[in-house]
């Protein structure tokens, strides 16, 4: 019912495929990857060529979150290079049903990020092209930064576009959100509406396990919490 999805960008870069592994044993749904490409986002990370290199450490799907301007040319290199799902931000695309076709055709389930300040009203028309809605409780380009609280208001929001879409569609859309999620507040996140979390800092930052390589401790917090939502 609810997914996990640690983000890389707080992980330990010199063994990213030990991270991948030892987060995937401990628990995790997805694997989050951002991309940053110091034009969209003041920040700069990594490409097609990582998400290859991780890509045989784990089976679990590969959530690659782009924050590139443009984001066309690259979306065949992730989809090569193994991403299972690829979500870009409305203002990257001059076209965004023909960037949402374009991570279909290449086989991957395609989604819509939504920064703090923009309307839900980009996905009005494309519907039937999105596999996942994301909204980022934080400005999108670093990690550890504090959720902002709106996001709440728009998580309702976007949980009841979603489920009229699904009751005329049958048709179901994951809502993620991304940005300042913790055990503190990851059950408030989800009673707004959210199914999909990602956490950066909360997972590889503060909490570690004794066992370095081991995640239980704060996955099985984080789960914790989403259990008590959902009883
Ligand atoms: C921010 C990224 C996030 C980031 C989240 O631009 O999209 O995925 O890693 O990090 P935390 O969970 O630390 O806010
Ligand atoms: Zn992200």
């Amino acid at each position: 019912m609810y997914r996990i999805a640690p983000s890389l960008l707080s992980a330990d870069f010199a063994r990213l495929g030990e991270e991948v592994r030892n987060v995937v044993a401990s628990g995790a749904d997805w694997i989050h990857f951002d991309v940053m490409d110091n034009h969209y986002v003041p920040n700069l990370t990594v490409g097609p060529l990582v998400c290859e290199a991780i890509r045989p450490h784990t089976s679990a799907p590969i959530d690659v979150h782009l924050m590139v301007k443009p984001v066309d040319r690259i979306i065949p290199d992730f989809a090569r290079a193994g991403a299972n799902i690829i979500t870009f931000h409305p203002e990257a695309s001059e076209h965004i049903d023909r960037s949402l076709g374009l991570i279909r055709d290449s086989g991957c389930q395609a989604g819509l990020v939504f920064n703090p300040a923009t309307p839900l009203h980009h996905m009005d028309h494309v519907m039937d092209k999105l596999d996942v809605v994301l909204l980022m409780s934080v400005n999108p380009g670093f990690g550890g930064q504090k959720f902002i609280p709106e996001t709440l208001n728009k998580l309702r929001a976007a949980r009841d576009r979603i489920d009229a879409y699904e009751a005329r569609s049958g048709r179901r859309i994951l809502l993620e959100i991304d940005g300042g999620v913790k055990t503190d507040n990851i059950a408030e996140i989800a009673r707004a509406g959210a199914d999909t979390f990602v956490a950066g800092s909360a997972v590889f930052g503060a909490g570690r396990d004794e066992d370095p390589n081991r995640y239980d401790s704060i996955i099985g917090a984080l789960r914790g919490e989403l259990v008590r939502v959902a009883a």
